[in-house]
């Protein structure tokens, strides 16, 4: 990218942020988009955090792909040429599995997108040195408009990857509305890997939000830090608390900052002060768990049809393989 290219987009950004942090800290209750967690600092904590020994999921997706990279070959072996699409890849560590595999055996092209410009020049950098014959082409940008960039590649097979409960992240609203998108992206044909992360036992799920090292509660504030440096807020971190909390009924595993004293934050860029009562809640991350029910659904109502599912030993965790229809 150009430096007057970049500098534009990062307007653009700053200007999106702004936006958002406007409308989000004006709503009642409170709410900050997670996308905004992975600036730099967030992408790296981000990494820490799928090491920690509470958090599943990142571990019961690589048995998933460990185990079933052969299966999911079979879907694609006929077709002449493959464009592994990864929506958030973040490090793309996970799949790395699937492109060491693919790799030899097919016309492979890996397109990451990432709204972390840092995510996505690591996920470059690294997979330049270990699959170096492999075509890479990194996107940095939001989800949307990767996916304008998908209507693009007419021609082509794609397999669409994602991973890491990325879906988790949306309502139900909002999945559908996502993959609405997605469909209109494709073409018949191609396919879809989406991890979603089951309902299970309520304090595991809760544990994997809240690890004894507290580096999701360093994620999580990394939000308000995000905000002081980029948008000249004077967020005094040590007023507010970390709250993760999960609900078995709706399957929402929801993050909160909550303000500790009644107080006022001025945000410079926005020329604006938010008030915070005493005990008052800013949503900072919610992660849906979901039945094979609500998945079946899910895919039947934005027309795709469920190839395959594939889950970890413990069956906490699905990778489910979907054909757009
Ligand atoms: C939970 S991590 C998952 C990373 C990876 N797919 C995995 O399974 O390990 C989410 C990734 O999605 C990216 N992300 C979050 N919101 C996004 C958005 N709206 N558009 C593009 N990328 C986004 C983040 O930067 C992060 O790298």
């Amino acid at each position: 990218m150009q430096a007057g290219v970049r500098g534009e987009s990062e307007k653009k950004e700053k200007g999106e942020i702004a936006e958002d942090v406007l409308k989000g800290l004006s709503g009642k209750p409170k709410k900050l988009p997670s996308k905004y967690l992975y600036n730099d600092e967030g992408s790296r904590l981000f990494e820490e955090i799928m090491d920690l020994k509470e958090y599943y999921p990142a571990r019961c997706e690589f048995e998933i792909l460990k185990d079933s990279k052969d299966e999911l070959l079979q879907y694609l072996k006929n077709d002449h040429e493959v464009y592994v699409v990864d929506l958030g890849a973040g490090n793309g560590i996970k799949t790395f599995i699937l492109l060491h595999y693919f790799h030899r055996r097919l016309p492979l092209k890996y397109l990451p997108i990432d709204i972390s410009k840092l995510a996505i020049d690591e996920v470059v950098q690294k997979l330049k040195l270990k699959i170096p014959e492999l075509q890479i082409e990194g996107i940095n940008a939001d989800y949307f408009e990767g996916l304008e960039r998908l209507k693009e590649l007419k021609d082509v097979k794609k397999l669409v990857l994602f991973l890491g409960s990325n879906i988790g992240n949306f309502n139900i609203r909002e999945a559908i509305e996502f993959l609405n998108h997605l469909h209109k992206s494709l073409n018949k044909d191609d396919l879809v890997l989406l991890g979603f992360d089951l309902k299970k036992n309520p304090v595991t799920i809760r544990t994997a939000y809240n690890d004894s090292k507290q580096i999701t509660e360093k994620f999580n504030f990394n939000i308000l830090k995000r905000i002081n440096e980029e948008l000249g807020g004077n967020f005094d971190l040590k007023k507010f608390m970390f709250y993760p909390t999960y609900d078995p009924h709706t399957g929402e595993m929801k993050s909160f900052l909550i303000s500790k004293e009644s107080q006022s934050v001025y945000i410079k860029a926005l020329d604006k002060t938010f008030s915070f009562d005493t005990w008052e809640t800013i949503q900072t991350e919610c992660s849906n768990k979901y039945s094979l029910d609500v998945i079946i659904d899910l895919a039947e109502k934005t027309n795709f049809q469920i190839e395959n599912n594939f889950f970890d030993s413990n069956h906490y965790f699905v990778d489910s393989l979907w054909k757009v229809k």
